[in-house]
This record gives structure tokens, C-alpha cells and sequence, in this order.
């Protein structure tokens, strides 16, 4: 797995909201997998300078609110628990609905206070909150999925000292696959804007640890906080499915989470490969990191960037990306 210098991260610490080269994104970002969600789970997750408490109801609805109770300020994610539809503060028991509002506590008082929620979206298995300016209300949504029963088999998380746009660059950014990734492009790229859709397409051919490969890869970016990638292997029939979700947690400190899954054409031998596929790929993904990082660690964001004949798909990124920060 790879391993963030300690010199980095002391360095990065230092960084405050005022002096990063780029604000905090609006979008959609990744705090958490339904799979650790089970039915009456409180989990705590980093977002921004601040964190979330996201749980789960009884009867299986996600909901992520602020952290703090408004009564006397505990944490509700350190031993706030779910009664019902309710989550119930560790402090004074007071509980409060799905909508917010303060609906009991064990003498029947409430508070005339509720809880600040964020919306929520689940896609393939993972959960999303909105962070708006000034926490407005989504202004866009992430891609539908297709297949519900399409979600990851492998996972990681690591934090790296960088932007969620730096990281989501690389999707754009042709020109250093075949320098630090020793990927070659069989095809020219072709890339469509769709709002805050960015869609990449690509024929790669490399060495991996399922051997040669000739793929066609396709990389959907919703906004900076979320990439999927389709990478399809049709001597293999399979296509893999790699989700990368950046969360920044710090002004130039993102949480990266890497998700793998494989869809088969159905076939006992393409089924018996599915897991095989999403483990490489997996082990793919973090190879690629492993080589990104020593560059994003160190690298001065450039917001004029001189760039060569034949990266229009880059410059084209950096005008989609500008639609993520307020206008301010
Ligand atoms: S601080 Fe939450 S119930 Fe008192
Ligand atoms: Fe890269």
C-alpha cells in the first residue's frame, strides 16, 4: 500500500483554507459504504475541516447530519446510537427523527432544536453528501447507475496531501500515462463535457499482472469528488469497473477510496475470473497511485499551465472544473 512521507504530511498540515491555490470543491462526495451501514450503525466521517455523522435507520435509510448535538453540543458520533427511525444523542438521550426536529427523550422533554442534515445518494454501494456553497442545495446529480448490482468486491483508503482536482486531473492528463504508468495510447482520446459530466474515452495497451492488455477504458468523472472507470478486456470478457472518490478532509489533504468490481458476460468461466479481474485491478489502482504521488506531493499547482500541441483534453479540464467552486 502506499506510503505517505512523514515530511509531507507535516508540511501539509500547515496549509489553512486562506493560502490553498484552490478552494474546497462543491460536489458530491464519498463518506461512507452501505456495507458498513447495517441497519442501526452511527458512523463518523472526515469532510472539509469538519466531519459527519453518518447512520442508518431501522428500516435501512441513510442519513448524514452535522456532528454536534444542538442541545449541549456532544458529539453524535461518539456513542450516539439509532432507537428506530430515530438517532439518539450519547449525552441526554434527546433522539431526533429522519427530518431533523427533536421528537422525545427518556422524560418525554425535546429541545425546540433539530439537526442540520446533508443530502444523501447512494450509487454502487457507496454514500455521497452534497457539500454546497453555504450549504445550498444540490445543483446537479450523480450519474445513475445502471446495474445496482454492480458494486465493489475490493476496496482501499489512503489520504494524500493534495487537491481533489489535481487527483482528478490524471483523467485528462495523456501525456504522463507512458512516462510514470508505462501505458501506451492505441487511440487518440476522445472527451465529451456533459454539465458536470466529464467522459473520457481511451484504447490503452500495457503490461499489468494479468498480462498484456489492449482495453478499451472509459472515465466518468461527476464533479472532482468522484471517477469511475471502465475498463473493458474483451479477450477476457470481462469488464472491470474501478471507482476512485476524492474527500478532501484538510484544505490541500484529500481521502482517497479506491473500489473494484468486475462484470462478466455471465459464463462459469467469466464468473469464476470476476474476483480475480477486481483484485487486479485493485492492485492496479494502487500501483498507478504509488507513481502519482511523489509527484502530486511535491508538485505547485499551476492555474496557468503552458501546455503542448495535442493536450486539449487537459485544457478542456481545467474549464469543466471551474464550474466546482462558488463564485466568490
Ligand atoms: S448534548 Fe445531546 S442530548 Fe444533550
Ligand atoms: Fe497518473
Amino acid at each position: 500500500m502506499p506510503r505517505v512521507p512523514q515530511e509531507s504530511i507535516r508540511r501539509d498540515e500547515g496549509v489553512s483554507e486562506a493560502a490553498a491555490p484552490l478552494p474546497y470543491p462543491i460536489g458530491w462526495f464519498w463518506v461512507a459504504d452501505l456495507r458498513d451501514l447495517k441497519p442501526g450503525t452511527v458512523r463518523r466521517a472526515r469532510l472539509m475541516d469538519g466531519e459527519v455523522v453518518v447512520y442508518r435507520t431501522r428500516a435501512g435509510s441513510v442519513r448524514a447530519v452535522r456532528p454536534y448535538c444542538p442541545h449541549l453540543g456532544a458529539h453524535l458520533g461518539v456513542g450516539g446510537t439509532v432507537s428506530g427511525e430515530n438517532l439518539v444523542c450519547p449525552f441526554h438521550l434527546f433522539e431526533f427523527a429522519p427530518d431533523g426536529r427533536c421528537v422525545g427523550s427518556p422524560d418525554g422533554a425535546t429541545i425546540p432544536a433539530g439537526l442540520s442534515h446533508y443530502e444523501v445518494r447512494e450509487r454502487h454501494g457507496m454514500v455521497f453528501v452534497w457539500h454546497g456553497p453555504r450549504g445550498g442545495a444540490p445543483t446537479w446529480e450523480l450519474p445513475e447507475v445502471a446495474d445496482p448490482a454492480v458494486v465493489p468486491m475490493f476496496r482501499w483508503t489512503g489520504e494524500i496531501p493534495t487537491h481533489p482536482q489535481e487527483i482528478a486531473e490524471n483523467a485528462s492528463d495523456f501525456r504522463h500515462l507512458p512516462v510514470l504508468h508505462g501505458v501506451h495510447m492505441a487511440e487518440a482520446a476522445s472527451c465529451e463535457v456533459d454539465g458536470p459530466v466529464f467522459r473520457v474515452r481511451v484504447r490503452s495497451t500495457g503490461q499489468g499482472r494479468i498480462g498484456f492488455f489492449d482495453s478499451s477504458q472509459t472515465i466518468v468523472l461527476a464533479g472532482l469528488g468522484y471517477t469511475q472507470i471502465r475498463f473493458a478486456i474483451p479477450r477476457l470478457g470481462v469488464v472491470a469497473q474501478t471507482w476512485g472518490m476524492n474527500t478532501p478532509i484538510a484544505p490541500w489533504r484529500t481521502r482517497l477510496h479506491l473500489a473494484t468490481s468486475c462484470e462478466t458476460a455471465g459464463g462459469v468461466r467469466s464468473r469464476a475470473l470476476a474476483p480475480v479481474v477486481a483484485q487486479a485491478a485493485l492492485r492496479g489502482a494502487i500501483k498507478v497511485l504509488r507513481e502519482d504521488i511523489p509527484i502530486w506531493e511535491n508538485k505547485r499547482y499551476n492555474p496557468h499551465p503552458r501546455l503542448a500541441p495535442g493536450e486539449a483534453t487537459l485544457s478542456r479540464f481545467r474549464r469543466w472544473s471551474s464550474q466546482f467552486y462558488p463564485p466568490e
